[in-house]
């Protein structure tokens, strides 16, 4: 895919970490703008078509904002994803809400919000949603996240459409619920939705899931079933390291042919394709520790701010911000300073030598980086800055403090 890669070179790295200190995720907001634009033109088509981007791949306000101001919508997984999205200034009526379990609470809060949709996988969830809504004298706008048994011939963590997942609603298990919906006045079905996984790498399985979906929203509009859109998840790869996947192009002419002649809008859920290659995260070296069999650099940022590599065996490029030309070339472990073997950002790793005070940028950590951070030994999460079109960083998320850390908890008398 030809996402835009985050352009380094203009950039001084040094003099970010020098004013923001490290670890510091820096996004580059052309990047995140070229990323939506190419994306946007490549699922233009006969029927309307709304990006809604996924929060989960990085819900910092002002990503999220770029995004909005840009006209995307939001698919939301939480009620705070949603109050994020709310705050970063998404019109609630490009709003959906996928997730495999919503609260009470949290469907009262997408009718408040009059979201587009709330994306329904299970019939427990349709129950409680009709009950809310009839309460409260409305209907609530829905779709159904079908399960469509499609392999995405992904990482296993990550495969979300087949039979055996806790995702969607089992395909045969639809007629009977668009009864159900019929039958019941506070519910109103007007999508159906699929999304089977994620970093996937082939046209194939979005083809499929398409196709099969497609057909049965139209069984159901010929059933009279006032649909009006469908949204076929997100799921597109980025190239790490040396897949090849499915162009922009490639990806959207397979939706749009599946879609056909159906009068109904293209929804999309994409996350990690719209912000993978527009993010860095920036960590200094601490320490060499050369072993006998091994060699290990030692950085300021951990599992807790960057957790890929440790959960998915995840590769992101590691480059030097100021390679030493006489340093060796040399295979060393990449590891941050949390008490896991697992913390390491890159194993066996070919990188000229660094030395303590050196900056390494761990590319590609748009995605999935600062949005599943966590505290996980006490560590303050990074600092977050957005380079804007002049080049000027904005910081656009404060580093935790100690004090931070602490907030919300309270000694025994
Ligand atoms: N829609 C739904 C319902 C999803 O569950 C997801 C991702 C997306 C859209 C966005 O998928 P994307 O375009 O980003 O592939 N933490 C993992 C990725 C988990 C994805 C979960 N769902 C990682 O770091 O690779």
């Amino acid at each position: 895919m030809t996402t835009p890669q985050f352009p380094v070179e203009p950039v001084s790295l040094p003099a970010l970490a020098d004013q923001f200190g490290t670890p510091l995720y820096v996004y580059h907001q052309p990047a995140l703008i070229d990323a939506a634009r190419a994306l946007d033109l490549s699922l233009a088509g006969p029927t309307p078509h709304l990006i809604c981007y996924a929060l989960k791949a990085n819900p910092t306000l002002a990503v999220i904002q770029t995004f909005a101001r840009l006209g995307l919508g939001a698919d939301v997984t939480s009620g705070g994803e949603l109050f994020r999205a709310r705050r970063a200034g998404v019109s609630p009526e490009k709003i959906v809400f996928s997730g495999v379990g919503k609260t009470p609470a949290e469907m009262a809060q997408a009718l408040d919000a009059g979201i587009r949709a709330l994306h329904v996988e299970s019939e427990g969830e349709l129950s409680t949603l009709a009950e809310i809504a009839t309460q409260r004298g409305e209907i609530a706008p829905i779709a159904l996240r079908v399960n469509p048994d499609v392999d995405p011939r992904t990482h296993p963590h990550i495969a979300t459409g087949l039979r055996e997942s806790k995702f969607g609603l089992p395909w045969e298990s639809i007629p009977a619920l668009v009864a159900q919906i019929r039958s019941t006045p506070s519910l109103r079905l007007v999508g159906l939705s699929v999304h089977i996984g994620s970093q996937i790498v082939e046209p194939g399985p979005f083809r499929e899931a398409a196709v099969r979906v497609t057909a049965l929203s139209r069984d159901l509009l010929t059933q009279g079933v006032a649909l009006e859109y469908l949204d076929f998840g997100g799921g597109l790869a980025v190239c790490y390291e040396d897949e090849s996947p499915p162009t922009l192009a490639e990806w959207g002419s397979a939706l749009r042919a599946a879609l056909d002649d159906l009068p109904l809008a293209l929804l999309v859920e994409p996350g990690r394709s719209l912000v993978a290659n527009a993010g860095l995260l920036l960590t200094r070296v601490l320490a060499i520790k050369r072993h006998p069999d091994k060699n290990f650099v030692v950085v300021d940022a951990g599992m807790n701010d960057l957790l890929r590599p440790a959960l998915y065996d995840a590769y992101h490029p590691i480059v030097s911000v100021t390679p030493r030309r006489d340093a060796p070339e040399e295979h060393v472990d990449v590891v941050g300073p949390v008490c896991e073997s697992t913390d390491a950002l890159a194993h066996a790793r070919l990188l000229s030598m660094p030395q303590p005070g050196d900056l390494l940028a761990v590319l590609q950590t748009g995605a999935y980086g600062s949005s599943m951070a966590s505290n996980y030994n006490s560590r303050p999460r990074p600092a977050e800055v957005m380079i804007l079109a002049n080049g000027e960083p904005c910081l656009i998320r404060t580093r935790e403090s100690h004090a931070d850390l602490v907030r919300g908890e309270s000694l025994l008398d």
